[in-house]
């Protein structure tokens, strides 16, 4: 072989594995250590989010609320309206909070942007992160703490948001699958990356929706980044509980469990519903897609290009016990309760957990 040709090999080697191993220096803290030196203010502010934010690591109420926080910033973005579109993950909602909190799609949103912004005060993170990073990084901390969950991706570098996103930009459960498939293909995500961010409904609760169901969790396991949610939105409805259902809610026949329409009719469209059903029971197919869309979704509207690499600053997730490591039905359900909406493939065999049929309770705020 003549030796230039060895030399261009030698060195597309070297490049190839630079990018698969991105070597880590010390930080000045003498305890961490960055793939960049930017990257080692970020340890302090993760510590102080976890502390403060989410009760020394816990996946609780402000971690769902922190992980939709993520999404109502970032879909703040349009390709087809151009940068009047708004700026996407730039941290609008919290620096043009009187104006992107009155939207009615970001219901519910007002304490957590609050706590962040205390939170981002007080943990020396001015002039650090700005707003836009501080509410990715605290997204990506936050999920973390929730067993199941992929390690999210954490790039630093947004600048200061200059104006609010428009108003319905912010997809709301009453609107119809053309409408949410089409308002994020103009965000630039296809069909199948909605159903992997919809995973994110794995570890939430409602607030705002039904004032009669404060807290109900969106699956029997809101503390877990575990695949229940995308079981238990298949499940025939059973009848009425006794709390009457608000528009943009469906009914579920898990006693106390929220049910979305936008969800349940994604779980069933023709377009998403072997993308759903191929989550069931495939909890690394889930979190993996999870990760990738998410990794797109927080740098929205960014120029990458001018973004630094910090992933390390965001802790490893746990595995799901190993109790909760495969799909179940919940006590009294079965395969005969399955609105089987994929043709292509069967519904993949689950057993049912033992016990009675019991209400879920809803998320301690
Ligand atoms: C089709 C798109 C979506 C619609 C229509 C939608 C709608 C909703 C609604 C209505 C709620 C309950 C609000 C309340 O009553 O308090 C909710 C909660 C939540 N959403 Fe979504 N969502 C969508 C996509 C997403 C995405 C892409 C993410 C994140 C990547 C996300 C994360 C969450 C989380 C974590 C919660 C729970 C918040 C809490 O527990 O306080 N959602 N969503």
């Amino acid at each position: 072989m003549p030796l230039g040709s060895l030399v261009v090999i030698s060195a597309l080697v070297c490049a190839t594995s630079a990018a698969l191993t991105r070597r880590a220096v010390p930080c000045p803290d003498g305890v961490h250590s960055a793939t960049h030196p930017a990257c080692c203010a970020l340890y302090p502010i993760v510590d102080h989010i976890q502390q403060n934010l989410f009760d020394g690591g816990e996946c609780d109420d402000e971690v769902h609320e922190s992980l939709r926080l993520t999404f109502h910033d970032a879909i703040g973005f349009s390709l087809s309206q151009g940068p009047s579109g708004g700026g996407g993950a730039d941290g609008s909602i919290m620096s043009f909070s009187d104006t992107e909190l009155q939207f009615s799609a970001n219901g519910g949103l007002d304490d957590i942007v609050k706590m962040q912004e205390q939170c981002l005060s007080e943990c020396g993170g001015n002039g650090v992160v700005s707003p836009g990073d501080f509410i990715q990084l605290a997204g990506a901390v936050g999920v973390s703490n929730c067993p199941g969950a992929p390690r999210l991706k954490f790039l630093l570098g947004r600048p200061n948001a200059t104006a609010p996103a428009p108003d319905k930009l912010v997809p709301a459960p009453t609107d119809s699958t053309d409408v949410i498939f089409a308002r994020f293909a103009d965000a630039g995500f296809n069909t199948d990356e909605v159903v992997a961010l919809l995973a994110s409904h794995s570890i939430a609760s409602s607030k705002v929706l039904n004032p009669s169901m404060v807290g109900a969790p969106f699956d029997t396991t809101p503390e877990l980044f575990d695949t229940q949610f995308f079981v238990e939105e298949l499940l025939r409805p059973r009848g009425f509980h006794g709390t009457e259902l608000q528009s943009g809610q469906t009914d579920s026949p898990i006693e106390g469990e929220m049910r979305i329409m936008s969800d349940s009719l994604i779980a069933r469209d023709s377009r998403t519903s072997c993308t759903w059903q191929s989550f069931i029971n495939n909890q690394a197919r889930m979190a993996d897609a999870f990760g990738q869309a998410m990794a797109k979704l927080a740098v929205l509207g960014q120029d990458t290009s001018k973004m630094i690499d910090c992933s390390e600053v965001i802790p490893q997730p746990k595995s799901l016990p190993v109790e909760h490591s495969q799909s179940v039905f919940p006590p009294g359900f079965s395969n005969a309760d399955v609105e089987q909406a994929c043709s292509a493939t069967p519904f993949p065999k689950l057993s049912t957990l033992p016990g009675p049929v019991t209400p879920v309770p809803p998320v301690p705020s």
